[in-house]
C-alpha cells in the first residue's frame, strides 16, 4: 500500500474530530441543526489550522444523504465523494492560481445552475486574498445576488488583504493557532497508532517548531520517521529540527550586519545543497534575529533563551553590530518577507533578493527622517544652501551641499536656531511646534520636488520603515 502522509491520514472527518477551533465548530454545527446556514463564509487564520478541513466537513454536513446534519455519516455516496475529492458539486478552487477575472467569470456562470445531484453547491476558494481587484469585483456581484443553492467558503491566511466589501457579505470565522498542549496530545495519538517511539521532550520540540500549525507538526513527524524509522531519538530530532546549525545562522546574520551582500549567495547555495527546506531555514533566520534583539534589549537574556553560555556569548557579540532599533527593523522586514517566500514561484531568488536588501538596510533612511530633512532644507531655501550651517559653524563641521541625508546635523541645527523660550510657556510652545511641524510635513509632501524625491525612494522607504508607519 502506498504511504499516506500523516496530515492526510489523520485529517478529521467530522466536526467532533476537530482539534481546537471550538467557536467555529459549534457555530457551524448549530447553523446546520437550526437551518440557519449563511450563503458566504470567510475562514481566516494561519496555515495548517483546519480551515480547508472545516470547509469540507461543512460541505458534507450540508450534502450528506441523511442531512443536512451536524454529524455527516461519511458512509453515503455524497460524503464519500467529498472525502475522495470527486464531488462535482463541491469545488475547491485555489485562489492563487485562479486569481483573474476570467476564472471568476466562469465560476459565476457555473453557479447559475443548480447542483448536479447534491443539495448544495459548495464553492471553496482557498487563499482568496490572492484574487485580483477585478476578480473580487466580479465575485462581489455574485455575492450580492447569490444563487439560492450555492454556499461560498473563502479561506485565507491573510485576512487583511480581503476587500471590506467582500468581508461585509460573509460570516467571518477566525481560526486560532493550535495550542502547544493540543499539538502534543495529537502527536502522541499518532505515535501510539503508528507504533512510533519518541520522548516527551521530542514531542515538545516538534510542537514548538510547528508554532501553532497542526499540519506543520504532522509534517515534521513524517520527516522524522523518514529519517529515523520508528524509533526517533532526541539526537536525530535535533538534527532534523535544529538542522540549520547555529554556525550557518551566524554566517547569514553577520553577512547582513556587516553589509556584505556578496557573501549571501554562496550561503544560500550551501543551504540548498544540504537539502534544507527554505521555508524552514527562513523561520530559523527570523529566530536568529529575534534572539539578537532579545540579547540586545533584555536585562537577563539567559533566563529567556534556552541556550548554552557559549551560544549566548556569541549572540551578545553579534548583537554589538547594530542598535536595538535596527534589529527591530530587520525582524519586521524578515517577518514581512515570510508570506512572499511561501508563495513565490522562485523561492531561492526571492530569498537572495531579500537578503541583499537586508544587507543594505542600514543605508536606507526612514521616510520620516527624509521628511524632516526636507523640512530643514526648505527652511533654508531663502538662504544660499551653504549658509545653512552658519548658525553653529564653530562647533560643528560644515555640511557639504550634497549631504542631504545627514539628518542629525540638520535637526540639531534647527533646534539651535529656535530662540530660547521662558519655562512657563514651554508646554504651549511645544504644542504649537507640533502643529507647525505637522503643517510643514503636509506642505512639504505636496511640493513637486519633494514628491519626486519621495517617489524615487518610496519603494525602499516603505519597506524598511513599517514600524513607524504602523504606529500611526
Ligand atoms: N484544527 C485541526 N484539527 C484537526 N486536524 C487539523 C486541524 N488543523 C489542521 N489539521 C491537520 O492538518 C491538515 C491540514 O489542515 P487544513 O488543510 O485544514 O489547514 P488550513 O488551515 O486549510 O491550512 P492552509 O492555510 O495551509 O491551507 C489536516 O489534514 C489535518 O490533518
Ligand atoms: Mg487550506
Ligand atoms: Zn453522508
Amino acid at each position: 500500500m502506498s504511504y499516506v502522509i500523516f496530515a492526510r491520514k489523520y485529517r478529521p472527518m467530522t466536526f467532533e474530530g476537530m482539534i481546537g477551533q471550538k467557536h467555529v465548530v459549534q457555530t457551524l454545527m448549530n447553523a446546520v441543526k437550526n437551518d440557519r446556514v449563511a450563503q458566504a463564509y470567510i475562514f481566516s487564520g494561519m496555515r495548517g489550522v483546519g480551515k480547508t478541513t472545516t470547509a469540507r466537513i461543512f460541505a458534507k454536513a450540508l450534502n450528506c444523504q441523511h442531512g443536512p446534519i451536524p454529524n455527516p455519516c461519511n458512509k453515503c455516496e455524497f460524503c464519500k465523494e467529498i472525502n475522495e475529492d470527486r464531488s462535482v458539486d463541491v469545488l475547491e478552487i485555489d485562489g492563487a492560481s485562479n486569481r483573474g477575472i476570467d476564472e471568476v467569470r466562469s465560476l459565476r456562470e457555473g453557479v447559475k445552475y443548480k447542483p448536479i445531484h447534491s443539495r448544495y453547491k459548495v464553492i471553496i476558494i482557498d487563499e482568496v486574498h490572492m484574487l485580483t481587484r477585478e476578480a473580487f469585483n466580479a465575485l462581489l456581484k455574485t455575492l450580492e445576488e447569490p444563487p439560492p443553492h450555492t454556499i461560498f467558503i473563502f479561506a485565507t491566511t491573510e485576512f487583511h488583504k480581503v476587500p471590506a466589501t467582500i468581508i461585509s457579505r460573509c460570516q467571518h470565522f477566525e481560526f486560532k493557532k493550535i495550542s502547544q498542549k493540543d499539538i502534543i496530545n495529537h502527536l502522541l495519538d499518532i505515535t501510539k497508532q503508528e507504533n512510533i517511539t519518541i520522548s516527551a521532550y521530542g514531542l515538545n520540540m516538534i510542537a514548538e517548531a510547528a508554532d501553532g500549525s497542526l499540519r506543520d507538526a504532522q509534517s515534521l513527524l513524517d520527516q522524522s520517521v523518514s529519517y529515523s524509522g520508528e524509533n526517533i531519538s532526541d539526537e536525530d530530532l535535533k538534527e532534523i529540527l535544529g538542522a540549520i546549525s547555529r554556525e550557518v545562522l551566524f554566517d547569514f546574520s553577520s553577512a547582513i550586519l556587516d553589509e556584505e551582500p556578496e557573501r549571501t549567495f554562496p550561503l544560500v547555495e550551501s543551504v540548498i545543497e544540504k537539502g534544507y527546506d527554505l521555508r524552514f531555514f527562513y523561520k530559523e533566520l527570523i529566530q536568529q534575529f529575534r534572539n539578537l534583539l532579545l540579547v540586545k534589549t533584555a536585562k537577563n537574556p539567559q533566563d529567556l533563551l534556552a541556550l548554552s553560555e557559549d551560544d549566548l556569548k556569541a549572540l551578545a557579540m553579534e548583537a554589538e553590530k547594530s542598535s536595538a532599533d535596527d534589529f527591530l527593523r530587520y525582524l519586521v522586514a524578515l517577518q514581512q518577507g515570510e508570506q512572499g517566500l511561501k508563495f513565490s514561484s522562485h523561492p531561492r531568488i526571492y530569498l537572495e533578493a531579500l537578503l541583499v536588501k537586508l544587507c543594505h538596510f542600514k543605508k536606507i533612511v526612514p521616510l520620516e527622517d527624509i521628511i524632516q530633512d526636507i523640512k530643514a532644507l526648505k527652511k533654508g531655501f531663502n538662504k544660499p544652501v551653504d549658509s545653512i550651517p552658519e548658525y553653529k559653524s564653530e562647533e560643528k563641521p560644515r555640511r557639504p551641499k550634497t549631504q542631504i541625508l545627514e539628518k542629525e546635523n540638520i535637526r540639531q541645527e534647527e533646534t539651535e536656531m529656535t530662540p530660547p523660550t521662558p519655562e512657563n510657556h514651554q508646554e504651549e510652545t511645544k504644542s504649537q511646534e507640533l502643529k507647525t511641524a505637522q503643517k510643514d510635513t503636509d506642505f512639504a509632501t505636496k511640493d513637486p520636488t519633494v514628491k519626486y524625491f519621495l517617489d524615487t525612494f518610496k519603494a525602499q522607504v516603505l519597506t524598511v520603515e513599517p514600524l513607524k508607519k504602523g504606529k500611526k
